[in-house]
């Protein structure tokens, strides 16, 4: 690997200041880091001309890049500590920059070295940009040489200061059976926190992703947006403060409460990424930013097209049996699928897991359900020509398990108190800050893959939140650690385990969508979205989902009607074409499938596999948003030379003479010409642009004519319609 140190562009202007340069192709962020002096912002934005950067300097206002608590305290701060002489003021200058250019990796990084004026303290503020992405991940890394621990007690990775105006916050929230929903709101004065302190599962309910619409009301296609995602597993924090000053003041990092950090000489605590970038076409183009670079350094398998499988749970539960197992894995193999994965209830012998309340800890089959056991299922899934995965919640214990019974010390527990129980009233979490857990869960999956190889995927899931705060392991001034030793020990084992093991499929689950988020994609390729599979609420949270994460990524299922979450009844169509814009599978018994929801599901898994690659690694394209309450959600997705695309439509609401916006496409090359074609059709009669050629250019300013309702007799509220585009000569 060639690294080279380069001659840092420190060009000493007028006045003690210090250029920076931290630069994409078309995103810029300059600092100013003088030697001595404070280091301070000056501008996040698109990309500058160097010829502007001496003037840039000179004129706009300089502000903090990294406050720290101390010396100007009834000010926003990113970081205070209590040093180890009890001080609880830092103040730090610049010491030194540096930027370090990887050619073969095509990245920079750059370092700025602050050093508190008092004492050996450090915080180092480190980014690192790649050639080929617009998105900018930043952290702090911060160590000290004092003679007793430094307690940390807030440690934002980043700050950002954001100008005052018309700005518009997006983030999403939600609940179980919920996730992903998109809230847009001007930023007012006063604090807006985004938090989640549950423990484990760190995007079920607020996720640590936003956007910045600095041109008002958030617009897909428009405006000058930032977008930033803390790439973090646990507790977080991402404020902005819109004070008497000039800025929105952003920190992102995190959650610190309850999490005091004691940083012994010479440690060094390194805070997660915040992945920072800016586009000018709207929060559609933020997305496509996140997405192009999460697929190509942050997401696990990232450039690999996704299988479309069958999962058992909402088909079986926890009804799991051999004949019934192998029935649903010669169904799908028959639909044209290639994976069955095997949900809950497959383990446990002393407690066998026949509901939610036994048997987590003890990853052995269950002889009862599974004479045969896995290998049985490997050879039968061999002999159809699919692939097999299963499901583990290694994270966890149930009360009724030989792992608890053996090991009660290994579960988070306030000290001196009864345990606290989560799902099925039984549930508990294994304190994974403690290094034999770590092993313990190391080895749930080592003694998997190795005793069974063939295994393809893993549903890794995690079902309950940190409920009391304590551990067996920890001394009695570490308790405050437990949090962040949680998600340290996870990621190690993560680490461990895609060293060993890179190729296998792994999904993050969390009761659903309870772990989209980018610190866990390196070791993951995929989350499922949501326990919740109504295809409309679907369109919804599918939708805030993506502002953040790429259609690969998001685990997205046929199920049956009525759906057991809402009870709602949709046609096959409706269902199939909402879960094909994103990851496609199934979710259900397909011996309960009409045939003729069967053949429509078997012919577009063939459809699926075709246009799967536009889908999963193209560009998407949000057009109309479900959230605009017009009654219609429509998107695309467009392949990198712009030749093939797909576009979905979706109604959302279903009125009699009701009138829907008509959708303008985008991402096409407006020269070229595209021959349409209907997916997924279920009208006899074909639509009228079924076959037809019209150019980007007609196509991104007017859409096509596309009618509300399908004919006699699939008639319903709930029409959707797929089009594929493939450009001619
Ligand atoms: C969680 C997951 C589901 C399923 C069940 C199994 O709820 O989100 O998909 O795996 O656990 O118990």
């Amino acid at each position: 690997m060639r690294m080279t140190l380069l001659a840092l562009a420190l060009a000493v202007g007028a006045g003690a200041s210090a250029q920076l340069h931290v630069g994409t192709s078309n995103v810029s962020l300059l600092l100013d880091a003088q030697p001595g002096e404070r280091f301070e912002y000056v501008y996040f934005g698109p990309a500058l001309a160097e010829a502007d950067i001496p003037a840039i300097m000179a004129t706009e206002t300089h502000v903090d890049a990294y406050p720290v608590y101390g010396m100007d305290v009834c000010n926003p701060y990113a970081f205070a500590a209590t040093h180890a002489d009890g001080s609880m003021a830092t103040d730090v200058r610049v010491e030194s920059a540096t930027q370090t250019r990887d050619e073969a990796a095509g990245s920079t990084t750059t370092r700025v070295r602050l050093k508190d004026t008092m004492y050996p303290f450090y915080i180092d503020v480190v980014y690192l940009t790649r050639d080929d992405c617009d998105v900018i991940e930043t952290w702090t890394e911060i160590s000290h040489q004092e003679r007793k621990p430094v307690t940390l007690t807030e440690f934002a990775s980043a700050y950002l200061p954001i100008r005052r105006g018309d700005v518009w916050l997006s983030h999403l929230n939600g609940a179980w059976g919920n996730e992903g929903n998109l809230n847009q709101e001007k930023l007012t004065p006063g604090i807006k926190t985004i938090r989640n302190i549950d423990g484990v599962r760190n995007s079920q309910n607020a996720h640590s992703e936003v956007m910045f619409s600095l041109d008002g009301k958030p617009d897909e296609r428009k405006g000058r947006t930032i977008g930033a995602a803390l790439c973090y597993s646990g507790n977080f924090d991402l404020s902005v403060n819109t004070d008497a000053s000039a800025w929105h003041r952003f920190t992102a990092g995190i959650d610190a409460d309850n999490s005091a950090y004691p940083l012994a000489k010479g440690e060094v605590f390194v805070t997660p990424a915040l992945a920072l970038t800016y586009s000018d076409a709207g929060t559609s183009g933020v997305s496509r930013n996140f997405h192009r670079w999460g697929r190509k350094y942050r997401l696990c398998h990232g450039d690999t097209e996704r299988k479309v499988l069958l999962n058992s749970w909402e088909g079986i539960y926890f009804d799991v049996n051999e004949p019934v197992v192998k029935e649903m894995m010669g169904d799908i193999a028959e639909m044209g699928g290639e994976l069955f994965v095997l949900d809950d209830g497959w383990f446990g012998d002393k407690y066998p897991r026949t509901g939610d309340k036994s048997g987590l800890g003890d990853w052995v089959i269950d002889r009862n359900k599974l004479p045969d056991g896995i290998s049985g299922l490997l050879k039968a899934a061999d002999s159809l020509g699919i692939k097999f995965g299963i499901w583990i919640e290694p994270e966890m214990a149930n009360k009724y398990s030989e792992l608890y019974d053996k090991h009660p010390d290994w579960i988070v527990q306030a000290p001196g108190r009864d345990p606290i129980y989560g799902r099925g009233g039984t549930q508990l979490v294994l304190d994974l800050g403690n290094p034999a857990v770590q092993e313990h869960v190391f080895n749930v999956f080592d003694r998997l893959m190795s005793e069974y190889p063939a295994i393809d995927y893993i549903k890794w899931d995690a079902n309950m939140p940190i409920k009391n705060h304590g551990s067996h392991y920890q001394s009695a001034d570490g308790q405050s650690r437990l949090y962040i030793d949680y998600h340290r020990g996870f990621e190690n084992v993560c680490r461990r385990i895609r060293q060993k093991y890179p190729d296998v499929t792994v999904q993050a689950c969390a009761s659903g969508g309870g772990r989209a988020n980018w610190g866990i994609l390196p070791y993951f390729d995929e989350f499922w979205v949501s326990d919740n599979t109504d295809p409309l609420q679907r369109v919804y949270m599918q939708w805030g989902t993506s502002y953040f994460f790429p259609a690969m990524t998001m685990a997205s299922h046929i199920s049956a009607s009525p759906c057991h979450a809402t009870h709602r009844a949709t046609p096959i169509k409706y269902r199939v074409d909402v879960a094909m814009s994103g990851r496609l599978g199934l979710e259900l018994q397909p011996k309960h499938m009409t045939d003729f929801e069967k053949e429509f599901s078997k012919k577009a898994i063939e459809t699926y596999k075709q246009i799967r690659p536009v889908i999963q690694l193209g560009d998407q394209y949000r057009l109309h948003s479900p959230y605009e309450g017009d009654g219609v959600a429509a998107l695309m997705y467009v392949d990198e030379p712009r030749d093939h695309a797909v576009f979905f439509w979706y109604k959302t609401e279903d009125f009699h003479n009701h009138h829907y916006p008509r959708v303008a496409m985008d991402g096409l090359d407006p020269d070229k010409m595209y021959r349409i074609t209907e997916l997924n059709r279920i009208d006899d009669n074909p639509l009228a642009c079924d076959g037809q050629i019209f150019s980007g250019a007609w196509l991104m300013a007017n859409g096509v004519d596309l009618p509300y309702r399908h004919g006699m007799p699939y008639m319903s509220d709930y029409s959707s319609r797929v089009l594929r585009l493939d450009a001619v000569d």
